[in-house]
């Protein structure tokens, strides 16, 4: 093509998506992938995946998949551009119940490859044997049963009560379970996908629409095209009854139509918080912040799929008073997304940074008071996950942490979120806002599209924050904060003022005072968290039941509430709150919610364990696989075979 035909081409491309209804930007360079390399260092290597990316490795996927309900499958081609050394023989995917029919290079001639053995935690290394030219494959699979990314909803499982839905959840390392490629957080790649739906649900992926859906027979099909290189787990399918409402230049919501209103209404300040992300951490480079508002199996509050967050439908909470959700998830669009942990063990670096990024969001938003006591029940949590954690000189409290033979989830803990916070919050007190925002604002700049790891980090750090400044140095004890377990003594204590009230009626009702309606109504919602998380453990019933009555905790419709007052009933034995606790549990899977409560009951033999054996069975298929891969260990009965 020529230049200037190259460039009418580039004009009506833009023109074509101008006209789209939910228009998506052009592709910010076309041609050749731009793949950020795979790091080298031996901090970098990944020990959840079977690929050796160094010898031979995917730079873009191409999907062209359809979506079977009736087998829950999703099937088709998947077509990988890889980049090899000259003397690779062979190039190592990842999968987990794959089910491989044949793979072939660009010229459509077959070749040889081999499934290894199952590894509980990893899924089945895939081998394919390479020819001298091979620069594409085309590998021919139908995605496995059960057990990964995917979860096939009936229609009784959604708002609408009539059509199915389908939606995946990648991170950590299930996206091999329908996509064959190499499932390592360092390994980036572009991707488009041509995705084949019945009639009339419609998919939405985490990439930019491309044209509008077509019709095929009783299908409709739909294009994606994310330009930029990212991480496999971020790859990411919802198909359902849905629909789209715009919240403004850049952003919109999809949901099924009976939410869309709520939906919207709850999330009407995204515009706003998309501004003043950027203006911490520099222009948003995705093109469009699109969310998802999924069914209530979703496992997590939220997961930032790029130009498309997925989010529970928990957070509605008709008050707008859980949009830290979306703070949080939109900030993922610079942590974690731009610069990606190569590895599960520097997950911190991609929860801990977003989780310090989220509040700073809120306080631009809603200011610092709020910020300030969501910073305060930030340092609790934290220090309830370095007990749980096995306490201060436990390995596990350290933020840089050594999964060896685990699965990456076991790292999804409040010492990557929220130690990981306290962390940067130390750095940011020990230079001053202004030259800590300035620096992490540089970070981004510099390691946008890239992986990076937490000794990268630090390097980083010393380079362009530190500098040589050696009492700086000292003072910041760098090296303790990550590499070592517990929390180390410069960090910033919580402000005491930001739940002076709250404390005070804490001690007030521990002293037997009766509970203050009033004063409640008037709080907002992280004033009550906090009243339910610090009250004694152990309550009698009479105590209790004044609770209930005076707060009507058992129906309350903010969801954290409610599952801060179920998690109080369950240490305090209160028969009463059993059926909103069945209910709750019965109604939505967030992992969040429902495995502290059902961990809760099981351990506790004499009261909890016989609920939680009742309710399990009922629970267990409206849970993610995620969640019940975790959830069968109680050995509560219901999972296959046990
Ligand atoms: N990326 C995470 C969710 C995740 C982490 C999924 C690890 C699978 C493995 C997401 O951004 C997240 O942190 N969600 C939180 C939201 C919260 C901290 C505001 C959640 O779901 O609770
Ligand atoms: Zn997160």
């Amino acid at each position: 093509m020529t230049s200037l035909l190259r460039a009418a081409a580039a004009a009506a491309a833009v023109l074509i998506a101008a006209c789209q209804a939910n228009p998506s930007p052009p592709p910010s360079e076309a041609g050749a992938s731009k793949a950020a390399p795979v790091l080298a260092s031996e901090d970098a290597k990944d020990i959840h995946s079977y690929a050796r990316p160094l010898e031979a490795r995917v730079t873009h996927v191409a999907l062209d998949l359809a979506v079977d309900f009736a087998a829950k499958s999703i099937g088709g081609t998947a077509t990988l551009d890889i980049e090899r050394k000259p003397d690779a023989k062979e190039i190592v995917l990842d999968s987990r119940g794959l089910r491989i029919a044949a793979v072939a290079d660009q010229a459509g001639k077959p070749l040889q490859w081999k499934m290894g053995a199952n590894d509980a935690n990893l899924g089945e290394p895939v081998t394919i044997s390479l020819g001298p030219d091979t620069r594409k494959l085309a590998i021919r699979y139908q995605s496995a049963a059960e057990g990964g990314a995917l979860q096939w909803l009936t229609p009784q499982q959604t708002a609408g009560k009539r059509h199915p839905y389908l939606f995946s959840q990648g991170q950590s390392i299930d996206n091999r379970s329908w996509i064959p490629t190499q499932d390592s957080p360092g390994v980036r790649q572009s991707w488009e996908a041509t995705i084949r739906v019945p009639a009339p649900l419609t998919a939405v992926m985490s990439a930019a629409a491309v044209g509008e859906p077509d019709t095929d027979g009783a299908n409709r099909v739909f294009k994606f095209r994310m330009a930029n290189p990212v991480a496999s787990y971020l790859i990411a399918i919802a198909v359902g009854d849905l629909q789209f409402r715009s919240l403004g230049a850049r952003s919109g919501v999809w949901t099924e139509p009976s939410m869309l209103d709520a939906a919207a209404r709850e999330l009407a300040d995204t515009e706003k918080m998309i501004d003043a992300a950027e203006k911490l951490y520099g222009p948003y480079r995705w093109g469009r912040y699109d969310m998802i508002v999924l069914p209530p199996s979703f496992p997590f509050g939220g997961m930032e799929n790029p130009m498309m967050t997925f989010l529970t439908p928990t957070f509605l909470a008709g008050d707008k008073s859980l949009v830290s959700l979306i703070a949080h998830e939109l900030a993922h669009s610079w942590s974690g997304n731009l610069a990606t942990n190569a590895t599960w063990a520097d997950f911190w670096l991609n929860e801990g940074m977003t989780t310090y990024a989220e509040r700073r969001i809120v306080e631009e938003l809603y200011g610092p008071k709020v910020a300030a006591q969501q910073v305060a029940l930030g340092i609790d949590a934290q220090n309830k996950a370095v007990t749980e954690a096995g306490g201060p000189a436990a390995p596990d409290s350290r933020l840089h942490i050594d999964l060896a033979g685990r699965h990456p989830d076991d790292g999804l803990t409040d010492i990557a979120y929220e130690k990981g916070a306290a962390f940067l919050r130390m750095v940011e007190a020990a230079v001053g806002r202004e030259r800590f925002d300035a620096y992490m604002r540089s970070w981004f700049d510099r390691h946008a599209f890239q992986p990076v790891t937490s000794a990268l980090f630090l390097a980083d750090l010393r380079k362009n924050l530190v500098k040589g400044d050696e009492a700086l140095e000292a003072r910041l004890k760098l090296d303790e904060w990550v590499y070592r377990p517990g929390i180390p003594d410069n960090a910033v204590a919580a402000d005491l003022k930001a739940f002076a009230a709250v404390d005070a009626a804490v001690a007030a009702f521990s002293g037997g005072g009766a509970p203050d309606a009033a004063q409640w109504n008037a709080w907002n919602t992280d004033e009550r968290l906090r009243l339910l998380n610090k009250l004694p453990r152990k309550l009698p019933a009479a105590r209790m039941a004044e609770l209930d009555r005076a707060f009507s905790l058992s129906t309350a419709g903010n969801m954290e509430v409610r599952f801060a007052w179920l998690e109080l009933a369950v240490a305090s034995r209160f028969d009463p709150a059993v059926p909103a606790l069945e209910q709750f549990l019965t109604t939505q899977g967030r992992r969040k919610f429902v495995r502290p409560l059902l961990t809760a009951l099981a351990e506790d033999a004499g009261w909890g364990r016989p609920i939680a054996a009742r309710v399990y069975p009922t629970a267990r298929p409206l849970y993610h696989p995620m969640v019940t891969r975790e959830l069968d260990e109680l050995k509560l009965g219901a999972a296959p075979g046990s």
